[in-house]
Protein backbone atom coordinates (compact mmCIF):
# COMPACT_ATOMS: atom_id res chain seq x y z
CA UNK A 1 0.00 0.00 0.00
CA UNK A 2 1.14 3.44 -0.47
CA UNK A 3 0.42 6.75 1.13
CA UNK A 4 0.54 10.22 0.20
CA UNK A 5 0.78 12.67 2.76
CA UNK A 6 -2.41 15.12 3.19
CA UNK A 7 -5.09 16.49 5.21
CA UNK A 8 -8.97 16.24 4.10
CA UNK A 9 -11.13 19.90 4.32
CA UNK A 10 -13.02 18.97 7.39
CA UNK A 11 -16.32 20.03 8.31
CA UNK A 12 -15.46 22.58 11.27
CA UNK A 13 -15.89 20.68 14.88
CA UNK A 14 -16.16 17.66 13.04
CA UNK A 15 -14.08 14.88 11.62
CA UNK A 16 -16.09 14.73 8.47
CA UNK A 17 -14.86 15.88 4.76
CA UNK A 18 -16.67 18.53 3.23
CA UNK A 19 -18.62 17.06 0.74
CA UNK A 20 -17.36 17.73 -2.96
CA UNK A 21 -18.10 21.35 -3.83
CA UNK A 22 -18.46 22.12 -0.69
CA UNK A 23 -22.72 21.15 0.34
CA UNK A 24 -24.38 18.15 0.60
CA UNK A 25 -26.75 18.03 -2.00
CA UNK A 26 -30.45 17.20 -0.68
CA UNK A 27 -33.19 17.10 -3.59
CA UNK A 28 -35.66 14.42 -1.57
CA UNK A 29 -38.64 16.38 -1.80
CA UNK A 30 -42.50 15.42 -0.61
CA UNK A 31 -44.87 16.74 -3.20
CA UNK A 32 -47.35 18.64 -1.16
CA UNK A 33 -45.03 19.29 1.53
CA UNK A 34 -41.89 20.63 0.24
CA UNK A 35 -43.15 21.87 -3.18
CA UNK A 36 -46.42 21.79 -5.08
CA UNK A 37 -46.97 19.55 -7.51
CA UNK A 38 -49.74 19.35 -10.32
CA UNK A 39 -51.80 16.36 -10.36
CA UNK A 40 -49.81 13.92 -11.78
CA UNK A 41 -51.88 13.52 -14.78
CA UNK A 42 -51.28 16.53 -16.53
CA UNK A 43 -47.63 15.99 -16.14
CA UNK A 44 -45.63 13.95 -19.29
CA UNK A 45 -44.04 10.52 -17.66
CA UNK A 46 -41.03 9.36 -17.71
CA UNK A 47 -40.56 5.47 -16.66
CA UNK A 48 -36.81 5.40 -15.72
CA UNK A 49 -34.82 2.05 -16.04
CA UNK A 50 -32.75 0.71 -12.70
CA UNK A 51 -29.79 2.38 -14.00
CA UNK A 52 -31.47 5.80 -14.02
CA UNK A 53 -33.42 4.61 -10.98
CA UNK A 54 -30.25 4.33 -8.68
CA UNK A 55 -28.56 7.82 -10.05
CA UNK A 56 -31.61 9.65 -9.28
CA UNK A 57 -31.01 8.24 -6.03
CA UNK A 58 -27.27 9.16 -6.06
CA UNK A 59 -28.56 12.76 -6.87
CA UNK A 60 -31.33 13.29 -4.50
CA UNK A 61 -29.67 11.84 -1.48
CA UNK A 62 -25.92 14.25 -2.32
CA UNK A 63 -23.97 11.34 -3.07
CA UNK A 64 -23.17 12.53 -6.42
CA UNK A 65 -22.77 15.95 -4.80
CA UNK A 66 -22.46 18.89 -6.36
CA UNK A 67 -24.77 17.64 -8.99
CA UNK A 68 -28.30 17.96 -8.47
CA UNK A 69 -29.54 16.63 -11.89
CA UNK A 70 -28.85 14.84 -14.96
CA UNK A 71 -25.93 16.71 -16.60
CA UNK A 72 -26.70 19.84 -19.39
CA UNK A 73 -24.26 19.69 -22.47
CA UNK A 74 -21.21 21.43 -21.22
CA UNK A 75 -20.34 19.38 -18.08
CA UNK A 76 -21.02 15.95 -19.90
CA UNK A 77 -18.48 17.04 -22.71
CA UNK A 78 -15.90 18.22 -20.17
CA UNK A 79 -16.52 15.25 -18.23
CA UNK A 80 -15.62 13.44 -21.17
CA UNK A 81 -12.58 15.66 -22.39
CA UNK A 82 -11.25 17.20 -19.24
CA UNK A 83 -12.74 14.27 -16.00
CA UNK A 84 -13.91 17.32 -15.07
CA UNK A 85 -17.05 19.45 -14.40
CA UNK A 86 -17.34 22.63 -16.57
CA UNK A 87 -16.46 24.75 -13.67
CA UNK A 88 -13.69 22.52 -12.81
CA UNK A 89 -14.61 20.16 -10.13
CA UNK A 90 -13.36 16.92 -10.62
CA UNK A 91 -15.79 14.48 -12.01
CA UNK A 92 -15.33 11.11 -14.12
CA UNK A 93 -18.39 9.47 -15.34
CA UNK A 94 -21.35 11.49 -17.38
CA UNK A 95 -24.36 11.05 -15.35
CA UNK A 96 -26.74 11.51 -17.87
CA UNK A 97 -30.63 10.87 -18.43
CA UNK A 98 -31.15 9.37 -22.11
CA UNK A 99 -34.58 8.80 -23.92
CA UNK A 100 -35.12 7.57 -27.24
CA UNK A 101 -35.43 10.36 -29.74
CA UNK A 102 -38.89 9.74 -30.89
CA UNK A 103 -40.47 10.46 -27.20
CA UNK A 104 -37.76 13.23 -26.75
CA UNK A 105 -40.28 16.03 -27.86
CA UNK A 106 -42.87 15.62 -25.50
CA UNK A 107 -40.33 16.21 -22.17
CA UNK A 108 -40.18 19.79 -21.74
CA UNK A 109 -41.26 22.13 -18.61
CA UNK A 110 -41.68 19.27 -15.47
CA UNK A 111 -41.74 15.74 -16.04
CA UNK A 112 -42.87 13.11 -13.62
CA UNK A 113 -40.21 10.21 -13.00
CA UNK A 114 -41.32 6.95 -12.94
CA UNK A 115 -39.92 3.13 -11.73
CA UNK A 116 -41.94 0.02 -12.17
CA UNK A 117 -45.24 2.31 -13.08
CA UNK A 118 -45.25 4.23 -9.87
CA UNK A 119 -44.03 7.89 -9.60
CA UNK A 120 -40.68 8.40 -7.65
CA UNK A 121 -39.51 12.24 -8.55
CA UNK A 122 -39.56 14.79 -10.77
CA UNK A 123 -37.17 16.44 -13.79
CA UNK A 124 -37.37 20.25 -14.79
CA UNK A 125 -35.69 19.64 -17.94
CA UNK A 126 -33.80 22.59 -18.50
CA UNK A 127 -31.80 21.06 -21.93
CA UNK A 128 -32.01 18.12 -24.57
CA UNK A 129 -28.71 17.12 -26.51
CA UNK A 130 -27.60 14.54 -28.95
CA UNK A 131 -25.53 11.56 -27.06
CA UNK A 132 -21.91 11.31 -28.26
CA UNK A 133 -22.04 7.42 -27.46
CA UNK A 134 -18.94 6.71 -29.56
CA UNK A 135 -16.54 9.50 -28.62
CA UNK A 136 -18.18 8.50 -24.51
CA UNK A 137 -17.42 5.03 -24.82
CA UNK A 138 -14.28 5.59 -26.34
CA UNK A 139 -12.95 8.02 -23.31
CA UNK A 140 -14.99 6.72 -20.64
CA UNK A 141 -14.70 3.28 -20.99
CA UNK A 142 -11.61 3.37 -23.26
CA UNK A 143 -13.29 0.98 -25.78
CA UNK A 144 -15.63 1.17 -28.19
CA UNK A 145 -16.54 -2.60 -28.21
CA UNK A 146 -19.92 -3.82 -27.51
CA UNK A 147 -18.91 -6.75 -25.36
CA UNK A 148 -18.24 -4.47 -22.64
CA UNK A 149 -20.99 -4.57 -20.24
CA UNK A 150 -20.92 -0.73 -19.69
CA UNK A 151 -20.71 0.19 -23.39
CA UNK A 152 -23.54 -2.40 -24.42
CA UNK A 153 -25.83 -0.33 -21.53
CA UNK A 154 -24.80 2.63 -23.14
CA UNK A 155 -25.48 1.35 -26.34
CA UNK A 156 -28.99 0.21 -25.50
CA UNK A 157 -30.26 3.59 -24.25
CA UNK A 158 -31.55 6.15 -26.25
CA UNK A 159 -29.59 8.94 -28.10
CA UNK A 160 -31.15 12.17 -26.72
CA UNK A 161 -30.22 13.20 -23.11
CA UNK A 162 -32.40 15.47 -21.06
CA UNK A 163 -30.74 17.37 -18.21
CA UNK A 164 -32.35 19.29 -15.43
CA UNK A 165 -32.79 19.12 -11.64
CA UNK A 166 -34.43 16.30 -10.02
CA UNK A 167 -36.41 15.88 -7.01
CA UNK A 168 -36.74 12.39 -5.39
CA UNK A 169 -40.49 11.34 -3.28
CA UNK A 170 -38.61 8.85 -1.21
CA UNK A 171 -35.55 6.84 -0.62
CA UNK A 172 -36.10 3.33 -1.89
CA UNK A 173 -34.64 1.55 0.62
CA UNK A 174 -35.73 -1.49 -1.21
CA UNK A 175 -34.35 -5.09 -0.25
CA UNK A 176 -31.87 -3.94 2.69
CA UNK A 177 -33.64 -1.36 4.61
CA UNK A 178 -31.24 -1.65 7.51
CA UNK A 179 -28.33 -0.86 5.83
CA UNK A 180 -29.38 1.50 3.12
CA UNK A 181 -28.19 4.96 4.22
CA UNK A 182 -28.04 8.11 2.63
CA UNK A 183 -25.07 9.81 2.65
CA UNK A 184 -26.21 12.22 5.40
CA UNK A 185 -27.20 9.09 7.58
CA UNK A 186 -24.08 7.86 7.19
CA UNK A 187 -22.09 10.70 8.26
CA UNK A 188 -24.44 10.94 11.39
CA UNK A 189 -23.20 6.81 12.13
CA UNK A 190 -19.55 8.31 11.45
CA UNK A 191 -19.90 11.11 14.22
CA UNK A 192 -22.11 9.26 16.65
CA UNK A 193 -19.36 6.48 16.75
CA UNK A 194 -16.33 9.17 17.22
CA UNK A 195 -14.88 7.76 14.29
CA UNK A 196 -11.95 10.41 13.60
CA UNK A 197 -11.25 8.99 10.06
CA UNK A 198 -13.32 6.62 7.65
CA UNK A 199 -12.27 4.40 5.33
CA UNK A 200 -14.62 3.12 2.52
CA UNK A 201 -14.86 0.03 0.95
CA UNK A 202 -16.11 -0.93 -2.49
CA UNK A 203 -17.20 -4.19 -3.11
CA UNK A 204 -19.24 -5.66 -5.96
CA UNK A 205 -18.21 -9.60 -4.76
CA UNK A 206 -18.35 -11.29 -1.78
CA UNK A 207 -15.83 -11.00 0.23
CA UNK A 208 -12.75 -13.16 0.42
CA UNK A 209 -9.22 -13.14 2.32
CA UNK A 210 -7.31 -10.41 0.40
CA UNK A 211 -10.54 -7.86 0.24
CA UNK A 212 -10.16 -8.23 4.03
CA UNK A 213 -6.65 -8.06 4.35
CA UNK A 214 -6.69 -5.00 2.74
CA UNK A 215 -9.71 -3.58 4.75
CA UNK A 216 -8.02 -4.69 7.93
CA UNK A 217 -4.39 -2.68 6.87
CA UNK A 218 -6.29 0.02 6.55
CA UNK A 219 -7.65 -0.40 9.74
CA UNK A 220 -4.26 -0.07 11.52
CA UNK A 221 -4.36 3.28 9.95
CA UNK A 222 -8.03 4.31 10.44
CA UNK A 223 -10.74 4.21 12.84
CA UNK A 224 -13.54 2.75 11.15
CA UNK A 225 -14.30 1.30 8.01
CA UNK A 226 -17.05 1.79 5.95
CA UNK A 227 -17.97 -1.58 3.97
CA UNK A 228 -19.81 0.25 1.12
CA UNK A 229 -21.05 -3.05 -1.42
CA UNK A 230 -23.01 -1.43 -4.70
CA UNK A 231 -25.97 -3.36 -5.04
CA UNK A 232 -27.28 -1.73 -8.15
CA UNK A 233 -27.21 -3.15 -11.43
CA UNK A 234 -24.64 -5.89 -12.01
CA UNK A 235 -23.72 -7.79 -15.18
CA UNK A 236 -25.14 -11.39 -14.71
CA UNK A 237 -22.54 -13.22 -13.44
CA UNK A 238 -21.68 -11.44 -10.98
CA UNK A 239 -22.74 -12.31 -7.32
CA UNK A 240 -26.51 -11.09 -6.68
CA UNK A 241 -26.62 -8.47 -4.04
CA UNK A 242 -28.84 -10.07 -1.68
CA UNK A 243 -26.05 -13.24 -1.54
CA UNK A 244 -23.32 -10.91 -0.99
CA UNK A 245 -25.28 -9.31 2.04
CA UNK A 246 -25.55 -13.10 3.62
CA UNK A 247 -22.17 -13.55 3.36
CA UNK A 248 -20.90 -9.77 4.29
CA UNK A 249 -23.01 -10.27 7.72
CA UNK A 250 -21.49 -14.06 8.79
CA UNK A 251 -18.25 -12.50 7.68
CA UNK A 252 -18.64 -8.80 10.05
CA UNK A 253 -20.42 -11.30 12.90
CA UNK A 254 -17.33 -13.67 13.39
CA UNK A 255 -14.01 -11.42 12.08
CA UNK A 256 -14.38 -7.85 12.56
CA UNK A 257 -14.66 -5.38 15.33
CA UNK A 258 -18.29 -4.38 15.08
CA UNK A 259 -17.70 -0.77 16.98
CA UNK A 260 -14.98 -0.07 13.90
CA UNK A 261 -17.03 -1.53 11.07
CA UNK A 262 -20.27 -0.14 9.35
CA UNK A 263 -22.03 -2.47 6.40
CA UNK A 264 -24.29 0.02 4.17
CA UNK A 265 -25.41 -0.39 0.70
CA UNK A 266 -24.23 1.98 -2.34
CA UNK A 267 -27.68 1.80 -4.28
CA UNK A 268 -25.38 2.95 -7.44
CA UNK A 269 -25.09 0.10 -10.79
CA UNK A 270 -21.72 -0.79 -11.71
CA UNK A 271 -20.85 0.58 -14.64
CA UNK A 272 -17.74 -1.18 -14.93
CA UNK A 273 -15.52 2.00 -16.37
CA UNK A 274 -12.45 1.01 -14.71
CA UNK A 275 -10.12 3.72 -13.63
CA UNK A 276 -12.77 6.17 -14.77
CA UNK A 277 -15.15 4.66 -12.18
CA UNK A 278 -12.54 4.45 -9.64
CA UNK A 279 -12.75 8.15 -9.18
CA UNK A 280 -16.35 8.46 -9.49
CA UNK A 281 -16.12 6.29 -6.57
CA UNK A 282 -13.87 7.63 -4.23
CA UNK A 283 -15.72 10.74 -4.99
CA UNK A 284 -19.17 10.04 -4.14
CA UNK A 285 -17.34 7.99 -0.75
CA UNK A 286 -16.41 11.27 0.25
CA UNK A 287 -19.95 12.59 0.20
CA UNK A 288 -21.06 9.84 2.24
CA UNK A 289 -18.33 11.08 4.73
CA UNK A 290 -14.98 8.86 4.20
CA UNK A 291 -12.06 9.92 4.96
CA UNK A 292 -9.97 7.46 3.29
CA UNK A 293 -10.97 4.68 0.01
CA UNK A 294 -9.09 1.89 -0.96
CA UNK A 295 -8.32 1.24 -4.68
CA UNK A 296 -6.68 -2.27 -5.03
CA UNK A 297 -5.91 -4.37 -8.40
CA UNK A 298 -8.36 -3.96 -11.18
CA UNK A 299 -10.52 -1.42 -9.45
CA UNK A 300 -14.35 -1.65 -11.25
CA UNK A 301 -12.55 -3.59 -14.13
CA UNK A 302 -14.11 -6.41 -16.40
CA UNK A 303 -11.93 -8.56 -18.73
CA UNK A 304 -8.96 -7.28 -19.56
CA UNK A 305 -10.03 -4.16 -20.81
CA UNK A 306 -8.13 -2.04 -18.05
CA UNK A 307 -4.23 -2.33 -17.00
CA UNK A 308 -3.80 -3.71 -13.53
CA UNK A 309 -3.56 -0.55 -11.76
CA UNK A 310 -4.74 2.07 -14.02
CA UNK A 311 -7.33 2.95 -11.46
CA UNK A 312 -4.56 3.92 -9.18
CA UNK A 313 -2.78 5.91 -11.98
CA UNK A 314 -5.59 8.18 -13.15
CA UNK A 315 -5.64 10.10 -9.52
CA UNK A 316 -2.49 11.39 -10.42
CA UNK A 317 -4.96 13.81 -12.70
CA UNK A 318 -6.06 15.58 -9.71
CA UNK A 319 -4.37 17.33 -7.10
CA UNK A 320 -4.85 15.22 -3.34
CA UNK A 321 -7.03 18.65 -2.18
CA UNK A 322 -8.97 18.58 -5.20
CA UNK A 323 -10.00 14.92 -4.91
CA UNK A 324 -10.30 15.47 -0.70
CA UNK A 325 -10.22 12.01 0.16
CA UNK A 326 -7.75 10.06 0.60
CA UNK A 327 -6.30 6.97 -2.16
CA UNK A 328 -4.97 3.90 -0.53
CA UNK A 329 -3.56 1.74 -3.57
CA UNK A 330 -2.93 -1.84 -2.83
CA UNK A 331 -0.85 -4.15 -4.90
CA UNK A 332 -2.51 -7.62 -6.17
CA UNK A 333 -2.96 -9.45 -2.71
CA UNK A 334 -3.20 -13.34 -2.52
CA UNK A 335 -2.22 -16.19 -0.59
CA UNK A 336 1.27 -17.49 -0.09
CA UNK A 337 1.71 -21.28 1.21
CA UNK A 338 5.27 -20.92 1.79
CA UNK A 339 4.81 -17.37 3.91
CA UNK A 340 1.25 -18.86 5.52
CA UNK A 341 -0.41 -15.56 4.62
CA UNK A 342 -1.56 -12.62 2.99
CA UNK A 343 1.27 -11.42 0.96
CA UNK A 344 1.71 -8.64 -2.29
CA UNK A 345 4.63 -8.80 -4.45
CA UNK A 346 5.77 -5.92 -1.92
CA UNK A 347 6.22 -8.47 1.39
CA UNK A 348 6.40 -11.67 -0.49
CA UNK A 349 10.00 -13.51 -1.78
CA UNK A 350 8.58 -16.34 -3.07
CA UNK A 351 7.71 -17.19 -7.05
CA UNK A 352 4.27 -17.51 -8.37
CA UNK A 353 3.84 -21.60 -7.83
CA UNK A 354 3.91 -20.90 -3.70
CA UNK A 355 1.02 -18.41 -4.56
CA UNK A 356 -2.76 -19.23 -4.30
CA UNK A 357 -4.65 -17.45 -6.74
CA UNK A 358 -8.60 -18.10 -7.62
CA UNK A 359 -9.93 -15.96 -11.08
CA UNK A 360 -13.83 -15.37 -10.63
CA UNK A 361 -14.39 -17.64 -12.63
CA UNK A 362 -12.87 -20.31 -11.19
CA UNK A 363 -14.34 -19.37 -7.87
CA UNK A 364 -18.00 -20.02 -10.11
CA UNK A 365 -17.24 -23.17 -11.42
CA UNK A 366 -16.15 -24.68 -8.16
CA UNK A 367 -19.39 -23.29 -6.19
CA UNK A 368 -21.57 -25.03 -8.94
CA UNK A 369 -19.87 -27.95 -8.62
CA UNK A 370 -20.64 -27.81 -5.15
CA UNK A 371 -16.87 -27.53 -4.43
CA UNK A 372 -15.25 -26.29 -1.49
CA UNK A 373 -13.40 -22.88 -1.94
CA UNK A 374 -10.05 -23.43 0.14
CA UNK A 375 -10.06 -21.37 3.50
CA UNK A 376 -6.67 -19.34 2.54
CA UNK A 377 -8.99 -17.98 -0.18
CA UNK A 378 -12.21 -17.66 1.78
CA UNK A 379 -13.60 -17.84 5.84
CA UNK A 380 -15.75 -20.81 5.56
CA UNK A 381 -18.58 -19.11 6.85
CA UNK A 382 -18.08 -16.75 3.58
CA UNK A 383 -18.06 -20.02 1.39
CA UNK A 384 -20.59 -21.92 2.79
CA UNK A 385 -23.12 -19.01 2.44
CA UNK A 386 -22.06 -18.95 -1.37
CA UNK A 387 -22.31 -22.51 -2.34
CA UNK A 388 -25.87 -22.63 -0.77
CA UNK A 389 -26.87 -20.20 -2.85
CA UNK A 390 -24.99 -21.56 -6.20
CA UNK A 391 -26.27 -25.35 -5.52
CA UNK A 392 -29.73 -23.63 -4.96
CA UNK A 393 -29.61 -22.04 -8.55
CA UNK A 394 -28.77 -25.02 -10.26
S1 LIG B 1 -15.00 -3.78 -7.88
O1 LIG B 1 -15.57 -3.83 -9.24
O2 LIG B 1 -15.95 -3.38 -6.88
O3 LIG B 1 -13.75 -2.98 -7.87
P1 LIG B 1 -14.16 -6.06 -6.30
O4 LIG B 1 -15.34 -6.20 -5.43
O5 LIG B 1 -13.52 -7.34 -6.73
O6 LIG B 1 -14.57 -5.29 -7.65
O7 LIG B 1 -13.02 -5.18 -5.65
C1 LIG B 1 -13.21 -4.36 -4.56
C2 LIG B 1 -11.90 -3.62 -4.27
O8 LIG B 1 -10.90 -4.56 -3.87
C3 LIG B 1 -11.31 -2.86 -5.44
O9 LIG B 1 -10.65 -1.72 -4.96
C4 LIG B 1 -10.31 -3.84 -6.01
O10 LIG B 1 -9.28 -3.16 -6.70
C5 LIG B 1 -9.78 -4.50 -4.74
N1 LIG B 1 -9.31 -5.88 -4.93
C6 LIG B 1 -10.06 -6.98 -5.21
N2 LIG B 1 -9.32 -8.11 -5.22
C7 LIG B 1 -8.04 -7.72 -4.93
C8 LIG B 1 -6.79 -8.41 -4.77
N3 LIG B 1 -6.69 -9.73 -4.88
N4 LIG B 1 -5.69 -7.67 -4.48
C9 LIG B 1 -5.76 -6.33 -4.34
N5 LIG B 1 -6.91 -5.63 -4.48
C10 LIG B 1 -8.04 -6.30 -4.76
Amino acid sequence: MTLSTFTPNLIAGTHLPTPLGGTLVNRLLRPGEDFELPEFIDLPRLELDGRAFADLEMIASGAYSPLSGFMGEADYLSVIEHMRLANGTPWSVPITLPVVREDARQYQGRVLLTHAGLPVGTLEVSEQYEARKSFEAHEVYRTEDPQHPGVAALLAVGDVYLAGEVSLFEVPRGLFPAQHRTPAEVREVIEARGWRSTVAFQTRNPIHRAHEYLQKVALELVDGLLLHPLVGTTKNDDVPADVRMKAYDVLLANYYPPERTLLSVYPAAMRYAGPREAVLHALSRRNYGATHFIVGRDHAGVGSYYGTYDAQEIFDAYTPEELGIQILKFEHTFYCKSCSQLVSSRTCPHDASHHLVLSGTKVREKLRAGEHLPAEFSRPEVAEVLRGAYQQAD
